[in-house]
């Protein structure tokens, strides 16, 4: 009897298992879906030692860069904002008479990954050019003090302001300062900035066009927390366009980091981005500041990202559900970090002694995110978390264009780890059941997957059937005859089941 009983709560719990999930949607968005999103959504910050890696000078432009940049634009409607700067800005002197881009000399005391010394000469300025249409967010150095310090912020400011057409042109100040005088240095100097861009550029000053972004915090620090500063005053002058937040899941080498735990983990994202969230509020309520509010450098984990972790399929799932948690809550823009062999970056841009050049796993997750939000220019397009209860390893987003459901991402997060398992003998799926309301309209549904081979895979990935590999067409789409492209299924009875394999991902595309 005992024995019965537990059989058929066995067998009941299997079948709520497969059935946990039946998600009702509407056609019309809910309360608390997002404002229309901007556009360039998603966008990238470039470390400021690797950016001319990543874009070439004129005589050799990085085209393969520039096709993965272009095919988020294709998708998202809009090109992707890069911010250039990062740690290496803060290290950064300008040289008026040094021939070469970059001279960076390497203290593998402070990093492995990238120079502690560093040297530009205007032709690092080229880098500006080779990406047609782009919009720059330049990190000037205002970290570095005295002679040399003064300088180089003087030195930059019309190499920059001339390499940048008028609408192209927003500046960052440095990253991290941890000093009592600071609200009244950054005035100093931004107002110095302001003055040596009227002398050189002054068309930049009479469009309107310098905007500043506010300094970021990395959201340690006590004595200089960006609410204090905003209260003593920091945009006193009225410059600051946008308040610019920096974040990370954690570190490279923190011990207890892991795939499943830091990052293929909705609980975590919500709480990592929930941070940000409060700190908007407060900023509104307690200093009286309501600028947007973007994470202008983010990624995985700090410390350029653990290996097998920040390269993997895994860490591109989860790329897609903190972008789109953050596109849920409000998030301005999310400028994904890169660099010159880090183990986060979406792609390696040129062959190094560490790195061969490739699209890398989280490039698609980029991809998914473009797909899911769309042309940003077209419509307002805005974006619903659906709530699934207390999930770590599913979440679901849907988008709406003028207020219609249009789409529907799914992400399952369990980790299938396919050295262990085999790529698909014993990969489980999760199913999902989403009710349409009745009389929706909705024809058909064109489902496009983000897949690999498991969450540890780092190559074989694809988005829709379509790879985005740099040996292929130099990152441009190519569709592959060896995977499943888009699908299509009908509603029935105004329900649409859809399996998800453990570590993947969908975009339900409704047809009406
Ligand atoms: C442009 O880039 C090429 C390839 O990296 C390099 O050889 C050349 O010196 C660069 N030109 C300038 C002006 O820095
Ligand atoms: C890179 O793109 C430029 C501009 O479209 C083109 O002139 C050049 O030939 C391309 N270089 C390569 C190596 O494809
Ligand atoms: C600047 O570059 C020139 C030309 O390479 C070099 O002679 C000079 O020593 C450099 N200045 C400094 C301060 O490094
Ligand atoms: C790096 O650290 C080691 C060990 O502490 C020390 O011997 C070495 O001088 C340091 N190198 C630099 C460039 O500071
Ligand atoms: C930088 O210079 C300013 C103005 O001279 C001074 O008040 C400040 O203490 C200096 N900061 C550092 C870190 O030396
Ligand atoms: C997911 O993240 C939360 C918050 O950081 C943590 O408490 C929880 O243990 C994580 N879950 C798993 C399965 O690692
Ligand atoms: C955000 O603020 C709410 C309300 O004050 C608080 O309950 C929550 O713990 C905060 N979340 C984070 C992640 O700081
Ligand atoms: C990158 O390669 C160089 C040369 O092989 C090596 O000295 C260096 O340690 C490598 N860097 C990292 C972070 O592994
Ligand atoms: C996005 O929509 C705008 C406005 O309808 C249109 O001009 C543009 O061509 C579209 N972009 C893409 C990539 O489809
Ligand atoms: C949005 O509202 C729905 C109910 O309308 C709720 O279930 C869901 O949790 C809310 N989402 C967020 C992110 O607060
Ligand atoms: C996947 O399994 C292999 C074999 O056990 C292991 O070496 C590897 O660390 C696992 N990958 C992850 C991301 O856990
Ligand atoms: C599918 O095709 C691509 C491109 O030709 C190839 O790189 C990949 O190995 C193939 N995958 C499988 C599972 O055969």
């Amino acid at each position: 009897m005992t024995q019965l009983l537990s059989a058929v709560l066995l067998a009941c719990s299997l079948q709520l298992a497969r059935a946990a999930t039946p998600i009702q949607l509407s056609i019309s968005p809910p309360s608390n879906a997002s404002a229309p999103i901007r556009k360039s959504f998603v966008s990238f910050s470039i470390e400021f030692s690797s950016f001319p890696d990543f874009a070439g000078n004129n005589s050799h432009p990085n085209n393969f860069s520039y096709n993965l940049l272009n095919n988020l634009d294709g998708l998202q409607g809009s090109k992707p904002i890069i911010r250039v700067g990062g740690n290496t800005q803060d290290y950064a002197t300008v040289n008026a008479s040094q021939e070469a881009a970059l001279i960076g000399s390497y203290d593998f005391n402070k990093s492995k990954d990238y120079p502690t010394t560093i040297s530009i000469g205007p032709a690092y300025f080229e880098s500006y050019n080779t990406w047609p249409g782009y919009e720059y967010i330049h990190g000037l150095n205002m970290g570095k003090n005295g002679t040399i310090g003064y300088q180089t912020l003087v030195q930059s400011i019309p190499l920059i302001c001339k390499a940048l057409p008028v609408d192209k042109l927003a500046t960052s100040p440095t990253t991290e300062l941890e000093r009592i005088c600071y609200v009244a240095e950054y005035i100093e100097k931004t107002r110095l900035i302001r003055d040596t861009v009227k002398l050189n550029c002054p068309e930049v000053i009479e469009s309107g066009k310098l905007r500043y972004y506010s300094p970021s915090f990395a959201g340690t620090s006590n004595s200089l927390n960006i609410i204090k500063t905003f209260q003593v005053g920091l945009d006193e002058d009225g410059g600051i366009a946008f308040i610019d937040s920096h974040n990370y899941m954690g570190g490279a080498t923190q011990p207890g980091v892991t795939l499943q735990k830091t990052l293929m983990n909705h609980t975590a994202v919500v709480l990592n981005v929930n941070k940000h969230l409060n700190e908007s509020t407060l900023l509104k309520s307690l200093a009286g500041i309501d600028l947007p509010y973007l994470l202008g450098e983010t990624n995985s984990l700090y410390n350029q990202g653990a290996p097998a972790l920040s390269n993997s399929f895994g860490a591109a799932l989860w790329g897609v559900d903190f972008n789109l948690y953050c596109a849920a809550t409000g998030i301005a823009r999310v400028h994904m970090h890169q660099g010159n062999n880090y183990r986060y970056a979406a792609w390696q841009p040129v062959d190094t002694a560490n790195e061969t050049i490739g699209t890398k796993a989280p490039y698609y997750g980029n991809v998914m995110v473009a797909s899911f939000l769309g042309n940003l220019t077209a419509g307002n397009v805005s974006v619903a978390n659906i709530d699934l209860g207390n999930t770590i390893y599913e979440s679901a987003y849907a988008a709406y264009v003028d207020d219609r459901l249009e789409r529907i991402a799914l992400i399952h997060m369990q980790e299938y780890n396919y050295t262990v398992g085999g790529p698909n003998a014993g990969r489980q799926k999760a199913a999902f059941t989403l009710r349409l309301p009745v009389n929706s309209g909705v024809s058909a549904v064109d489902v496009s997957r983000l897949i690999a081979n498991g969450s540890n895979a780092i190559t074989g990935v694809t988005f829709g059937g379509v790879s985005y590999n740099y040996e292929l067409n130099v990152g441009r789409p190519v569709k592959l005859a060896n995977t499943t492209a888009v699908e299509t299924i009908k509603p029935e009875d105004g329900s649409i089941e859809i399996d998800l394999p453990w570590s993947s991902a969908v975009i339900l595309q409704l047809k009406y």
